[in-house]
Order: C-alpha cells, then structure tokens, then sequence
C-alpha cells in the first residue's frame, strides 16, 4: 500500500491572511454575505423536536433534488458516513471502499469504533472501483470468514484527484452489488462537483445507491454541515444515531439557512473551480520537475507529482507557504491544490508564479 499522510499545510492557520491563496481545500470558503444574512435572519425552532423550520426545508428540499424520501441534516461529513455506515452494517462485518477514500483514512476509524468493523481497502487506478475488483473481494458465505456488508464508494475521490466514476460503472456495482444482498452507499461530499463533470444532474448519477452523503461545506461554500439523503426508513433511523453521537441540535436552522444558498445557488457555479483547477493543471504540467497529467483533472482538485524538483511535498509546501501560497502534502512525493470559490483566476495565477519561482530556485540550488 501507498504512505498516505494527513493533508496538511505547513502553517496551518495561515490561510487567514487575505493576501494569502489558500489551495489546502475546499472547505476552507467562508460564508458570503448572503449568507450571513440568511443565518441572521433565520426562522429557527428546536430540530430535537423537529421543530426548526429552515432545517426542515433543507432536509426537504436535498430529498427534493436527489428524488429520494427523505433527507437529515448532520453536522460533518463524517458524522453522516459514520451513521450510514452503522446502519448498513453488523458488527463484524466488513466494508469495501477505496484504499484512499475518506471512510477508510481520515474517518478517526469510526468504521471500528461505531459500527465494530473493518475496512477491505482496494486501491483502484484513478481511484475508480469496478465490479470486477469488487466482487473479488466479497467475502465467501461460509460462516469461519467475516461478512461483508457495505460497499462504499467515494465520488468525486478526492485523493485520487478529484476523480469522478462514470455513470455506467456506479450502476454496474449497485446493480450487482444488490444481487448479492449487498447495500451500496455513497461518500459523495463532492458528488455536485461530479455531477458537473458529467453534465448530469445529482439525482441521476446517484439513484442506485442505498444513501447517499453530500456536504454542503465542501465546494458549496456553507460554512457548517452535510445531507443525508436515502429512504424515509433510513432517515428515521439515521435520527436515532445521529442523536447518540451527540448531532441533535437544537436552533440549527441558523446553519441550514445558509446551506440553503449553498444547495439553491453555488450548485451551478462549480464549472468555474474545474476551470480554474484545468488553468492550474496546464501551467503546473510546464514546470520542470512536476508531473501531472490535465486530461485527468476532471473537477476542482489536483494531486501531482513533484519528485523531480528536488523537493519533497514538506520543503515544497514550506517554500510555497513563504509565497502566500498554502497547499497540502500527500505523500513525501505528492502535493494537493483545491479550487474553489473564494480563490479566482488571478490567485490561481499567483500561484502559479509561486511554483515556478521555488522549482526553479531549487533546480539552481
Ligand atoms: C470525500 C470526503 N468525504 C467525507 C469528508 C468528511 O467531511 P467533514 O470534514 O465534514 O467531516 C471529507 C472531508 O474532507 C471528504 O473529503
């Protein structure tokens, strides 16, 4: 298996300076003033009691968009994998995901810890699982070998690159995933940045799935929560444990009113991050020493190559730090740039400079 370290800047913190281009990701957007607006004037109730009316909207209207029954409000990505997860699964059971996908690395191994099982990481080129890996690792039905119980699939894949699984290959692991007696489950943080991509809309790229997980906190641009959207059932019961890890909140209409505007509006400009995260890609792969490859940046995040500079990611992210750029390491070879809607084309341009200057300082040094 690959090293995969936690993206990090080297100053986290730094990206509080407005001179500063903060490429870390796309959660670091802060809410607009209409949004801020929205959270100031917000109807709120007790969301305990169901009562908060702006929740409620939001949950209806995520129902709404992914033609499903029903929607809840959590308030991480997280917290709405690691309930999906739960229940989905028995303890003792295993779950395939991607071996860089976010339920298996960054999830603080909830897997284990709430629902008592255990990863069956596959590694995947670009991060997109087929079938025909899948299904090689489905445990036998003999009763000595753990049981699997939940494929989870992660689209876009976000340390793959931002990488998005075409339609037909998401149908075909649900389709026979189904058959097997096996649920499907979707991280789908960035799934508006994929259905952009594929110039489809959300509730089709997504009908197979048993539940889907988006975040609204992503490249959306709210500052706080995610969706989980499946059957009414599966809601009903995602309010169970939702409220034992401590999610059930109480006036959290506050938080739903901009997540409102983030569903409603920042849906549609997401082509702009691809654009700039394309502009980016193009003038990184000019830069002697990176490898990245445009045609595989499919949305708004890039991981490449800079083994050739001379540099690792650490003493690369340091120099660019210095620069008023800050982005993450990957790997001690990789680095991670994400566009999103508070860096525009003229910061995505400084950055650019900003690489070129620390390459070619380190390739005279
Ligand atoms: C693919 C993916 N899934 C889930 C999450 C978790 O979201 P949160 O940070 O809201 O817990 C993230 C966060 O970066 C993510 O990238």
């Amino acid at each position: 298996m690959s090293t995969i370290l936690e993206p990090q800047s080297a100053t986290p913190g730094s990206g509080t300076n407005v001179t500063t281009v903060d490429l870390r990701s796309d959660t670091v957007t802060k809410p607009t003033p209409e949004m801020r607006r929205a959270m100031f004037e917000a109807e709120v109730g007790d969301d305990v009691y169901s009562e908060d009316p702006t929740i409620n909207r939001l949950e209806q209207r995520a129902a709404e968009i992914f033609g499903r029954e029903a929607a809840i409000f959590v308030p991480s990505g997280t917290m709405g994998n690691s309930i999906a997860i739960k229940i989905h699964t028995r303890q003792g059971q295993e779950v395939i995901c991607e071996e860089r996908s976010h339920v298996f690395n960054y999830e603080m191994a909830m897997m284990a810890h709430f629902s008592g099982c255990m990863p069956r990481p596959i590694f995947a080129p670009d991060g997109i699982l087929t079938w025909a890996e899948v299904k090689k690792k489905i445990a036998p039905k003999i009763y000595y070998r753990a049981q699997t119980g939940l494929i989870c699939l992660e689209n876009t894949n976000n340390m793959a690159g931002g990488s998005v699984y075409p339609t037909e290959i998401v149908e075909e692991i649900c389709d026979r995933a189904h058959e097997a007696g096996l649920p499907v489950h979707l991280d789908g943080a960035r799934v508006f940045n994929a259905a952009t991509a594929l110039g489809r809309d959300v509730a089709d790229i997504t009908r197979k799935f048993d539940s889907v997980m988006f975040c609204l906190s992503k490249g959306l641009g709210a500052p706080v929560g995610s969706l989980l959207v499946g059957s009414r059932a599966f809601v009903d019961m995602a309010r169970v444990y939702r409220k034992s890890l401590g999610g059930g909140m109480r006036q959290a209409g506050i938080l739903a009113a901009a997540g409102l505007i983030a569903l409603e509006k920042h849906t549609t400009r997401l082509k702009e991050d691809h654009d700039n995260a394309q502009f980016l890609a193009a003038g990184l792969a000019q830069i002697p020493g990176i490898k990245i490859d445009p045609k595989k940046v499919a949305t708004n995040i890039l991981v490449f190559d800079i083994s050739g500079t001379g540099m690792n990611s650490t003493e690369f992210t340091q120099r660019l730090t210095k620069r008023q750029v800050i982005c993450g390491g990957v790997t001690p070879e990789t680095v991670r740039m994400v566009t999103h809607m508070d860096v525009g084309r003229a910061a995505c341009a400084a950055a650019l400079e900003a690489v070129r200057a620390i390459c070619s300082a380190s390739a005279k040094a």
